[in-house]
């Protein structure tokens, strides 16, 4: 059975994570030109205003059918820098992920962002989790300054861009958040 959610919105520090709108258009247009984002995203490549339009629609779709909470990081009114999700799992646990737009990195935007929506995250489930590429230092740097905890690296855990990765599994219980 399907359990719709309710829509959110949080203060991140300067940011707000709100849902997505319109006029982020042209983000999602630049987000699909990162070598990653589209790899472990629903960000089309290529992206015209049709098919970013289509990925809006699909983000606020994930709150009806119940799924999870896929937000825009924003700055005022403006067109957004990033996003950011939550997504519940089994055993009243959630995992999240994020990215920052390439003109917007190198101010902790990211770990801004997984600090407020990880309290909220809290205030529902038992724990929370991310996995990140052990290369990937930016996403695990901001993670472990929010509180994050490294529990240890998944052997081929998931297919990104068409071959086994080993993921950093990192775990957050209430209490944790740092700041
Ligand atoms: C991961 C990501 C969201 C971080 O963006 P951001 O919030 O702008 O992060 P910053 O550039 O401020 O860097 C965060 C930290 O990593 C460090 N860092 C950034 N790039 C680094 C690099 N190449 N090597 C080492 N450290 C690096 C910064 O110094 C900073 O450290 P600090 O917290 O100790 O100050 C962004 O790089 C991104 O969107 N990448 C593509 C998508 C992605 O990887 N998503 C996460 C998947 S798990």
């Amino acid at each position: 059975m399907l359990t719709p959610l309710l829509p959110i919105i949080l203060q991140a520090g300067p940011f707000t994570l709100r849902p997505f709108a319109d006029h982020d258009v042209p983000s999602i247009m630049e987000a699909a030109h990162d070598p990653l984002i589209p790899l472990i995203t629903t960000v089309p490549v290529p992206c015209d205003e049709a098919a970013a339009l289509a990925f809006i629609t699909r983000q606020h779709e994930r709150l009806s059918l119940g799924t999870g909470w896929s937000l825009a990081i924003a700055e005022g009114d403006a067109p957004a820098i990033g996003q950011i999700g939550l997504w519940p799992g089994k055993r009243e646990t959630a995992s999240l992920g994020y990215w920052v737009l390439p003109s917007a990195r190198g101010r902790s935007v990211a770990a801004t962002a997984l600090a407020a929506l990880s309290r909220f995250g809290l205030g529902q489930f038992a724990r929370l989790e991310l996995y990140v590429e052990p290369w990937n230092t930016a996403s695990w740097r901001s993670a472990e300054r929010v509180g994050y905890q490294r529990e240890g690296l998944m052997r081929s855990f998931q297919d990104i861009g068409g071959e086994r990765k080993d993921l950093y599994l990192y775990s957050l219980l209430p209490g944790e958040v740092v700041g």
